[in-house]
């Protein structure tokens, strides 16, 4: 028996690993091409068309990718978007008028800037809090139509306690968005944990190559995933097709990436540690990191491979550290292939919570001593200033 000659597809049971590579990937219908063709037509021709009808609306190269997020997420529907800011306007765009969003102090600052902007135009109520402390979420909770949570919230890798949050936010009637970005469904899979929706910015480790914009939402409620397909379809930016194609080849290799990435960062972490120019280091995965155990019960296999340090010293030597890097490059966004870092008060838009000191560590997959003896020869040089 092949995939998909039973109801769920072939694929109940199986590791994340085997879905990754094999979730809507079958032969293709018209002549067997074994992998996913780049469907660029915008139109259908009406005799045949089936469901499919004009390109704003739906694409068979989409339709794989949501397939296959849906089976990584265990959610019974996703949504893709052009970009994770786009899925993310998606779910705020659901909040009624005047609605309560409540949102971590230190959450992405697109998030941030987007939820500011909103709360300004009295289009929603935004209340920012320190999602880690179980007690202000609760607090916040009353009233609310949304909380809004991080995985890890970026860069400070913080984590929230998914259970009490997502039960506090329910008693209350809200929904639990989870921007699952930073721990990706190999460590987390936040519905299975009670979320209503869970958001990635592709940009990231999906896409996992950097030349890539893309976002999605994967859906509990299959009503909701049909609202947000019906706001993309309407707000009009829709994914592009090359893009989505090139996130569907980057997941095939998203669990054997990010294992590597994550051993490297949780080895890495362990030694900056231990480094006088290091203030402090940031990574869930050590020991002394204040949501540890929480963290090592909510995530499986690993601690994410993002980590973030404080420069001793200030934003000069943290700024020098980032000039002086040969094989880390000076850049934003993470979950690429290529390790990145990155001192993010250099954007105005970043939290006051965020040290001016801190640089975010993006691990790649290149060999980890490498990588070490790169950043320490950086840091040496800061050091010795
Ligand atoms: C945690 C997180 N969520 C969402 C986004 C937004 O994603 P995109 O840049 O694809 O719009 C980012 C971008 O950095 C992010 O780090």
């Amino acid at each position: 028996m092949g995939l998909g000659d039973d109801d769920s597809g072939g694929l109940a049971g199986l590791d994340p690993a085997t879905l990754a590579v094999h979730a809507g990937a079958e032969p293709s219908a018209l002549d067997g091409a074994a992998m996913p063709p780049l469907v660029l037509s915008t139109i259908y021709e009406n005799s045949r068309a089936g469901e499919h009808n004009y390109g704003r609306e739906r694409n068979a190269t989409w339709e794989r990718l949501e397939t296959v997020l849906a089976a990584l997420e265990r959610g019974p529907r996703a949504v893709v978007f052009a970009s994770g800011m786009a899925a993310i306007a998606a779910v705020v765009d659901a909040v009624p008028v005047g609605g309560r969003v409540v949102a971590a102090h230190n959450s992405y600052s697109g998030t941030r800037q987007l939820l500011r902007r909103l709360h300004h135009a009295e289009r929603v109520e935004a209340v920012l809090v320190d999602i880690a402390d179980t007690e202000a979420v609760t607090g916040s909770c009353d009233g609310a139509a949304l909380l809004c949570l991080e995985s890890l919230t970026n860069p400070m890798l913080t984590m929230p306690d998914l259970r009490a949050c997502i039960d506090a936010a329910h008693d209350a009637g809200a929904m639990v968005m989870v921007d699952n970005t930073f721990a990706t469904p190999v460590t987390l899979t936040p519905l299975t944990w009670g979320a209503d929706v869970v958001v990635h910015s592709l940009t990231k480790y999906v896409g996992g190559h950097s030349d890539l914009l893309l976002g999605a939402l994967v859906c509990r409620d299959p009503a909701l995933a049909e609202r947000l397909v019906e706001h993309r379809t309407l707000g009009g930016a829709v994914p592009g097709q090359l893009e989505t194609w090139l996130a569907l080849r980057g997941i095939r290799t998203l669990d054997v990436r990010v294992r590597r990435q994550m051993a490297s960062a949780a080895t890495l972490a362990g030694r900056l540690v231990e480094h006088p120019a290091v203030a402090r280091v940031h990574y869930p995965g050590l020991a002394s990191h204040p949501q540890h155990a929480r963290a090592a019960r909510q995530l499986e296999g690993g601690f994410g491979a993002v980590l973030s340090i404080e420069v001793a010293g200030g934003r000069e030597e943290a700024e020098a550290v980032c000039a002086a890097t040969r094989l880390w490059l000076h850049a934003t966004s993470l979950g690429g292939v290529e390790s990145t870092l990155e001192r993010r008060r250099r954007y105005p838009a970043e939290s006051d919570a965020v040290p001016e000191s801190l640089l975010r560590l993006s691990v790649g997959i290149e060999a980890v001593e490498d990588l070490a003896a790169d950043l320490v020869s950086a840091l040496d040089g800061g050091a010795s200033r």
